[in-house]
C-alpha cells in the first residue's frame, strides 16, 4: 500500500537516493531540502524514476527555528496525510559560520534540535501505525550540555558525534513518552562511510556503496517487522538492533538533555516570528 513520506535534506546522499527508491515503489514523497535549485533538480530526478511518481517538495531552512516551524506549518495545513517521517538533514563540516543566529552550535541544531522540533510538531499528524525514522550514525559522544546551548565550542568531529548521541537519546526518551500505542520512533545508523558529500567533505574519502543505508532506512520505515521496534537503535553496521551509547540508556541524562532542549526552545519561541520566515512548496 502506498505511503505518505517526509524526508528532510532529502536534495543530496541518502535522502535523495531513499526518495528515488520510495518512488520507484509507488510512494508519495514529501521531499525537503534548503536550496530551492536543488529541489526542482530533485524533482525532476524522481520523476524520472516514475513519471506518476507523487512528489512534492518543501524549501525550509533548518538552521533556525522558524524554518523548522514554517515546515511543520505547511504540513499541518495540508492535513493529516503523512504516514513516516525520516530525519535525515543533517551536518558535519561547515564552510563558515558555525553557530545560527542564536548563536547556537549549527550541528547541534540542524542535526539534534530541529528534528526534535519537527517531531513534537508532527506527531500529531501521524497514525499510530506511523513512523518516525531519525538519521544516527556510528560516530556518537557523551553530550556536553553546555556546548548545546552554546557555552562552548567544540570541533566539527566532536560536535557531530555530540549531535548524533544526542539525537540518539531524545529518539529513545520520546519513544517511551508515545508508548506503544503510538508511533514508532527509530534511531538508525544507516553505516559508516557510505557515498555521500558529507562524507568526502568530513574525511576526504569517496565512501561506500550508499544503498545499503537507503535500504535499511526503508526498512525501518516500512518493514512490517519494525513495527515492535520504538525506541530502538538499528545499527547497520552490525547488520540489526543493537546496544545504543550507555547514555541513550540512561534515562536520567536523556531526561536532562530534553529539559535543555525544551529550555532552548522555550528560549528562542519568545524571539520568534520576527524574521517573518514563510516557506514555498509544490506539489
Ligand atoms: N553518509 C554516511 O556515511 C552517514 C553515516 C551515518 C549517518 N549519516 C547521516 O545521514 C544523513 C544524511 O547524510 P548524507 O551523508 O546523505 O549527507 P549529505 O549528502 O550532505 O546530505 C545532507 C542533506 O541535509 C541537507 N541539509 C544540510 N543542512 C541543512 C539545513 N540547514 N537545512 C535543511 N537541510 C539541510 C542537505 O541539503 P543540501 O543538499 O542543500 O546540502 C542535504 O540534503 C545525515 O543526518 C548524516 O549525519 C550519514
Amino acid at each position: 500500500m502506498s505511503k505518505t513520506i517526509l524526508i528532510t535534506g532529502a536534495t543530496d546522499g541518502l535522502g535523495l537516493a531513499t526518495a528515488r527508491a520510495l518512488v520507484g515503489q509507488g510512494h508519495r514523497v514529501l521531499v525537503h531540502g534548503r536550496s530551492r535549485a536543488k529541489l526542482d533538480a530533485a524533482r525532476q530526478a524522481l520523476l524520472e524514476v516514475n513519471s506518476d511518481g507523487a512528489v512534492e517538495t518543501f524549501q525550509a531552512d533548518f538552521a533556525e527555528l522558524e524554518g523548522v516551524d514554517a515546515l511543520a506549518a505547511v504540513l499541518a495545513e495540508r492535513g493529516g496525510d503523512l504516514d513516516v517521517v525520516i530525519n535525515n538533514a543533517g551536518v558535519f563540516r561547515l564552510p563558515g559560520e558555525t553557530r545560527n543566529r542564536a548563536g547556537l552550535d549549527l550541528r547541534f541544531f540542524v542535526n539534534m534540535i530541529a528534528p526534535y522540533r519537527l517531531t513534537l510538531s508532527l506527531l500529531p499528524l501521524l497514525p499510530a501505525e506511523g513512523r518516525v525514522i531519525n538519521l544516527s550514525s556510528a560516530a556518537q559522544a557523551p553530550v556536553d550540555l553546555k556546548a548545546v546551548s552554546g557555552q562552548v565550542d567544540l570541533d566539527d568531529g566532536q560536535a557531530y558525534a555530540q549531535s548524533k548521541l544526542g539525537l540518539t537519546m531524545w529518539s529513545g526518551w520520546l519513544a517511551g513518552r508515545v508508548g506503544p500505542g503510538g508511533p514508532g520512533i527509530l534511531a538508525v545508523n544507516p553505516g559508516s562511510f557510505l557515498k555521500t558529500k558529507m562524507v568526502s567533505e568530513a574525511y576526504g574519502v569517496a565512501g561506500h556503496d550508499i544503498e545499503t543505508g537507503v535500504d535499511a532506512l526503508i526498512r525501518a520505515a516500512l518493514d512490517d517487522t519494525f513495527r515492535q521496534a520504538t525506541g530502538q537503535y538499528l545499527d547497520n553496521d552490525k547488520g540489526g538492533f543493537a546496544a545504543p551509547h550507555l547514555d541513550a540508556l540512561n534515562l536520567e541524562k536523556c531526561a536532562r538533555l530534553v529539559e535543555v532542549l525544551d529550555a532552548i526552545l522555550a528560549r528562542l519561541e519568545t524571539g520568534a516570528g520576527d524574521a517573518g520566515h514563510s516557506i514555498a512548496s509544490t506539489g
